[in-house]
């Protein structure tokens, strides 16, 4: 009996160790299954946390009362945003890139309702307070979709700058407020070296009746919007932002002199105002430790407080709102700071974005466990934050000094790629990654691609900025650099952390920063027609294609270079005397304006109008401009 029971078993055991070595096969080949929670939304009677899990394509809903998850509504794709109706009753989830889509679904049921296509990467958006608009952010057609509730029937779209991420409301219902993500200005006028240079994102205003807009310009350097809110009165709205001080070069990290972390405000009761109520940014720095990458922003429900998460420091920072504004208003405005210079004894309201000790005595800091801290929501004195690379939610109380976070899982703890890994080191600016914890590569390089301005790196010398670079098929195309002083990317990933970041380069770190960059794709870009070139582009093919004009002896499918550095005329006047730099590729060149070296043309066409790509052998110079706009149409579809 005994003899035969130890005969089964250890056929048992052999089935078993077949068995797991082959779920053990399907689990290495398959992506592993994370949650990567994005963005959060409270329900109507504070309950609840709807969470939108990116990688998990699915809904998690969180009870607050015993801080477990208890339930989870499939959504088939991944989210991007989540805005819940006026009553609380549907949830309005955004997914997808190109063909990205709003679907709307019943909360009590858990049941999708409705799903309307809407834009490339629709991210996020706002519901009225009267519930009969929707306004959705698409991020790559640079506009925003307004549709009617409840029938979720698209009314029109409304153009914003560039990657709007996300809108507030007032209360009132008749202003939505949109970030743009992303500057969309040149970086650089070649004919005029005493030119100044203003380069920052802009916020979009809609008036709601009309459907008109109006932009309000958030300070120089303004960039990497990612979150914004309102307090509950409507007076003021808080953005968070990545402040660049891109004219300084980047050897000076410390104390903030290159990047840092700001919050912009608007006063909504002066919009009328010539900068439409623009007040200042404040820094969520501190004068020695920076807090980088900051990302998604709320206020308490009496609107006494915001909170924002630090995605690169994992931290929640609070600031005390009635505390700030009296001080701001303590300060000058700067109509009184005559000829733009301050006496040394009087502070104006422009002063705050260079600041780091500002907030010193307003602001608290909370440190969180795990990484990726993204999305935010405020219940009572708990501040709730997502944790992207962690797969997990910190819950932490905000009213006691030091608090310890309470962690609570969303699903497994996840088992990381090396490509994952290295997204999540991306984006860290914690110790033993950046000194004082200023920025991380994410800082200029948001989601692996640029973040729009000219900064002055150590790799060519100083005092010769250059346009920051996407990453997309960088490995395939060295030598790597706009000068192509380094031989690959991968070089200039562990110079990177040596001369930017002034972190020592750790080998692991950096081989997994490697398969990250790797792994990058281009999108679809947002010119295509159902996926495919437009009549308008594929003229531009022929012409782009056609030896006699000559684009493709430098630009050659399928990467569009030749990997050599030409000259192409192109050399200004902090160049000193370079004039070859090395051929870029045009893949997903609908996204990466400015353009050049120095990132002097942001409109595609005068890289050939006012340029004329001077002095190449070819024939760009007799395309008519009938020809030239084809030709654009092609490499916007790239
Ligand atoms: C302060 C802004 C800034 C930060 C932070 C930054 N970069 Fe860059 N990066 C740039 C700029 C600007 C360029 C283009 C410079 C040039 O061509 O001379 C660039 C170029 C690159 C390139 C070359 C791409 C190509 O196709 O030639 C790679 C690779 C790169 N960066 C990786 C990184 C990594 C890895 C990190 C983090 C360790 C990082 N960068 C941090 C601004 C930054
Ligand atoms: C002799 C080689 C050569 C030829 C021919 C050439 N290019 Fe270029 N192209 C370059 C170089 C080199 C640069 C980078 C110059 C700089 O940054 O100052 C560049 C830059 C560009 C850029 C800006 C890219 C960016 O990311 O900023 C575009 C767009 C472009 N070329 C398109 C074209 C088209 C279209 C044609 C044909 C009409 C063409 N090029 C012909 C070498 C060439």
């Amino acid at each position: 009996m005994y003899k035969h029971s130890f005969k089964h078993s250890a056929i048992l055991f052999v089935l078993l160790a077949i068995s797991s070595f082959l779920q053990f096969h399907a689990f290495a080949e398959e992506v592993p299954a994370y949650k990567g929670p994005l963005v959060m939304v409270k329900s109507k009677d504070a309950t609840k946390i709807y969470i939108a899990n990116h990688d998990g394509k699915e809904i998690s809903i969180l009870d607050v009362n015993t801080d477990k998850v208890v339930g989870t509504i499939p959504l088939g794709k991944k989210p991007n945003g989540i805005i819940l109706s006026a009553d609380g009753k549907t949830l309005y989830v955004t997914s997808g890139g190109y063909g990205g889509v709003v679907q709307a679904i019943d909360l009590s049921s858990g049941k999708k309702i409705a799903e309307v296509e809407t834009g490339h990467t629709p991210t996020d958006g706002v519901v009225t307070p009267d519930g009969k608009k929707l306004y959705v952010c698409n991020r790559f057609n640079a506009d925003v979709s307004e549709f009617d509730l409840p029938e979720l029937k698209l009314v029109r779209k409304i153009k914003a700058v560039r990657e709007p991420r996300g809108a507030v409301v007032t209360p009132d219902g008749k202003k939505v407020y949109v970030i743009n993500g992303t500057p969309n200005d040149v970086n650089n006028v070649p004919e005029n070296e005493n030119a100044q240079i203003i380069v920052s994102s802009l916020v979009t205003v809609i008036d709601v009746p009309s459907g008109t807009t109006t932009n309000i310009r958030l300070p120089n350097g303004s960039g990497s919007l990612h979150g914004v809110t309102i307090t509950p009165d409507g007076r003021y709205i808080f953005i968070t932002e990545v402040l660049a001080r891109f004219q300084i070069p980047t050897t000076h990290l410390e104390r903030g002199w290159v990047n840092t972390s700001g919050v912009s405000i608007i006063d909504t009761t002066k919009s009328n105002e010539p900068n439409g109520g623009f007040l200042t940014t404040v820094l969520l720095d501190d004068v020695y430790q920076g807090a980088a990458n900051p990302w998604g922003i709320t206020t308490s429900s009496d609107g006494k407080l915001f909170c924002a998460a630090i995605a690169g420091t994992s931290e929640v920072i609070t600031v005390d709102v009635d505390k700030m504004i009296a001080k701001i208003n303590t300060l000058k405005p700067d109509s009184e700071n005559v000829g733009g210079w301050s006496t040394g004894k009087t502070t104006y309201i422009s002063d705050v974005t260079n600041d780091l000790a500002f907030l010193v005595d307003i602001k608290k800091r909370f440190k969180l466990e795990g990484k990726g801290a993204r999305p935010v929501v405020m219940i009572g004195n708990n501040a709730y934050v997502g944790m992207y690379f962690s797969d997990t939610v910190q819950k932490i109380d905000i009213s006691v000094a030091r608090s310890k976070p309470v962690d609570i899982p969303l699903g497994s703890k996840p088992v990381l790629t090396a490509v994952r890994r290295g997204e999540m080191h991306w984006n860290d600016a914690s110790a033993g990654f950046c000194f004082q914890s200023w920025h991380s590569c994410a800082s200029c390089h948001p989601d692996g691609r640029m973040d729009a301005y000219n900064w002055d790196l150590l790799n060519d010398g100083m005092g010769n900025p250059k346009n920051a670079k996407s990453l997309v098929w960088c490995q395939k195309s060295p030598p790597a650099m706009w000068t192509g002083v380094r031989a690959t990317s991968e070089v200039c990933t562990r110079t990177g952390f040596q001369y930017i970041l002034f972190a020592p380069p750790n080998e692991a770190v950096c081989k997994d920063i490697d398969e990250y960059v790797h792994s990058l794709e281009p999108e679809l870009s947002p010119y295509l027609v159902n996926g495919k070139l437009s009549a308008k582009a594929e003229r531009g093919k022929k012409i782009f294609e056609d030896k006699k004009v000559g684009c493709v002896t430098c630009h050659p499918a399928p990467l569009f270079t030749d990997k050599k550095l030409h000259d192409v005329n192109s050399k200004v006047y902090f160049d000193h005397g370079k004039t070859d730099f090395d051929t870029p590729t045009l893949v997903e060149i609908w996204r990466t304006a400015p353009y050049m070296h120095d990132g002097r043309y942001n409109d595609l066409k005068d890289v050939f109008k006012k340029g004329k790509h001077g002095d190449v052998e070819g024939d760009i110079e007799s395309l008519t401009d009938q020809q030239l706009d084809d030709l654009v149409e092609y490499l916007l579809s790239l």
